[in-house]
């Protein structure tokens, strides 16, 4: 379907050109007076240079042609030569009873469907998730969410970071407190036992303990280096080790993502990219693209135009082991194999910008990647605490994802129970289901890139710009129409008529911008554009809920339009906040 602005748009056009101006200057805008009118036309102004001619009159000139339009009930040309929009009340409830028959809620799908790859989430295996992984894979699964709305072929990508330092580190701690086990011995031809020798629980310490030994003890960091140059170059017993890891962390991972409502198409990471890196090196030095600087293999990716340095990408340190860069662009040569796509786009910190810059050219120079495809950075900002510092617990130490989620729900429980009528049971499922919005609204209703204040309190209120307040308002509208069929009425054979009153007006007016708005946070990839949509809309239902009597409506034509326009709003209630990656629960 048009979007509503195109149509009006379009009529503005016309009475310009009618009028004997350009159509180009029938630019529609939302009103920024509400108070005033609905939408605005600014082009009188901007013609008046051309024209030579006052805007006022230009203005009067086009309104004169919009006296019979279909969209406008009212035209109005305010000093110093504004046009002044509203919309007549029939031809918005037809757009509303198309979009309820549309099945896509008006919005216009891509005509070709590209394949876009969303690399996100970005767990370091073997550490525990923390917050920082938290806005990835939040913001992540959104934007696939809104790509996939949009008609695109997408693939979330998980991309392990399972290749690095980190595993060094676990081999050699293990080394040292097993010697014994036949990983460790060079010369073991057998199999490798089936059991892993360490359970999730003694993993997670193994990591910390590792990870600070080697901060105090050089000959320690030096051997872990060396284990993770072993494992990358196809040692037999570490490999195997690599995998005992891989498998004891797994289903750990999916099952915190899970809890979050995350998932992925693809549970890829950086040891995948290995398969790549030893062709990719000889290509990149023979064909001149790599050169070795202090020792190590880099690519220059300085351009003329710059004004600061960009160091070169790394692609082999002097040790001969792979970095971040290495895998990062053998990834993008499997990826090109196996899915070909049209766009990338990773969501990580915005501090690893430069990291991404520098792999983008390097991927461009090489021709990893073909000029036509897209590769994007999404950089997030970082989550604070109340204090204005990256949160921590109350402790000092850095949170946990499972304890934060846990927190938010012990909190939100309190609430639900409160003013509980329900039982415990289901007071719990509830308070899971909200607390998943809390967290996530409270991310996604910021501009990514920004960093935010992650404060429990105001996230699991009930009012303001929450998740919570847009859960309860589905929730009432919900209760609404379970009550309407409850009295024996259904919900088939419902037409929306023209607004009633002026807060049902301005509830209609909020639906009708869906489209437009889904079409924006996509071209943006702006979730935070989705949220500002259903703080909106739900504040526009309750403030009509309020003034209006809906269940005890004794016009039945009213009644069912009222409900007609009920159900609409859930539904695009309901598609936002799918797209932002939480659901409503039935009571609450
Ligand atoms: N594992 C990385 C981290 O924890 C994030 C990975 C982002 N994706 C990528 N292709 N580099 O910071």
């Amino acid at each position: 379907m048009k979007k509503v602005i195109e149509l009006i748009t379009e009529e503005l056009a016309d009475a310009f050109e009618q009028a004997g101006y350009d159509k180009a200057y029938a630019k529609v805008t939302l009103s920024n007076r509400p108070d005033l009118c609905e939408y605005q036309c600014n082009g009188a102004l901007a013609g008046a240079k051309t024209y030579k001619k006052a805007p006022f009159m230009i203005a009067e000139d086009v309104a004169s042609k919009l006296g019979d339009s279909v969209c406008f009930e009212e035209v109005s040309v305010v000093k110093p030569g504004f046009i002044n929009l509203k919309l007549r009340k029939e031809y918005v409830a037809d757009y509303l009873n198309q979009m309820r028959a549309d099945g896509k809620l008006g919005l216009e799908t891509a005509e070709e469907a590209r394949t876009i790859v969303i690399d996100y989430g970005g767990p370091n295996v073997a550490k525990p998730l923390h917050v920082g992984h938290l806005r990835s894979a939040i913001i992540g699964e959104s934007i696939k969410r809104i790509a996939r709305k949009m008609g695109h072929k997408v693939l979330g990508d998980i991309h392990l970071g399972d290749w690095g330092y980190q595993m060094g580190l676990i081999i050699t701690e293990l080394r040292t407190r097993k010697p014994e086990l036949p990983y460790f011995a060079e010369d073991y031809q057998g199999e490798y036992p089936k059991e892993a020798p360490f359970t999730i629980g003694e993993l997670e310490e193994i990591y910390p303990t590792a990870s600070g030994k080697a901060k105090e003890d050089e000959e320690y960091r030096k051997e872990a280096l060396q284990a993770t140059y072993q494992l990358q170059n196809g040692h037999r017993g570490y490999r195997a080790v690599w995998k005992h890891i891989m498998n004891v962390s797994l289903p750990d991972l999916e099952k915190n993502y899970k809890r979050l409502n995350v998932y992925f198409d693809l549970w890829k990471g950086e040891a995948d990219a290995q398969a790549y890196i030893p062709d990719m090196l000889e290509w990149m030095k023979k064909d001149g693209y790599a050169h070795i600087d202090e020792g190590a293999l880099v690519i220059d990716v300085q351009e003329e135009t710059d004004t600061k340095e960009i160091p070169p990408c790394m692609i082999q340190k002097s040790d001969g082991a792979s970095l971040y860069g290495t895998t990062d662009l053998a990834t993008l040569i499997q990826r090109e194999q196996d899915y070909k796509p049209d766009r990338v786009i990773y969501v990580a910190d915005k501090r690893q910008d430069l990291h991404f810059m520098q792999v983008f050219r390097a991927a461009r120079k090489t021709g990893i990647v073909p000029k036509e495809t897209e590769l994007e950075f999404l950089g997030f900002g970082t989550m604070n605490g109340k204090d204005g510092k990256p949160f921590k617990t109350r402790e000092g130490g850095v949170m946990r994802l499972e304890n934060l989620i846990a927190e938010i729900e012990e909190e939100m429980y309190k609430k639900i129970a409160e003013n509980r009528t329900v039982a415990e049971e289901e007071a719990k499922e509830t308070a899971k289901i909200v607390g998943m919005s809390a967290i996530k609204y409270g991310d996604l209703s910021n501009q990514a890139s920004k960093d935010y204040v992650f404060d429990i309190d105001r996230f699991t209120s009930f009012e303001g710009n929450t998740g919570p307040y847009i859960l309860y308002t589905i929730v009432r509208i919900k209760s609404i129409l379970n009550k309407y069929q409850a009295d024996g009425k259904a919900l088939e054979d419902l037409r929306i008529e023209g607004a009633h009153n002026e807060s049902e007006k301005a509830l209609m007016l909020e639906v009708i911008k869906y489209n437009e708005m889904a079409e924006t946070a996509f071209d943006e990839l702006a979730p935070h554009k989705i949220c500002a949509f259903v703080y909106d809309l739900a504040n526009a239902f309750n403030r009509f809920y309020h003034e209006t009597k809906i269940l005890a409506e004794e016009d039945e034509t009213k009644q069912k339009s009222y409900i007609a326009l009920l159900v609409l709003t859930r539904q695009v209630l309901e598609t936002c906040i799918d797209l932002l990656g939480f659901a409503a629960p039935e009571r609450m």
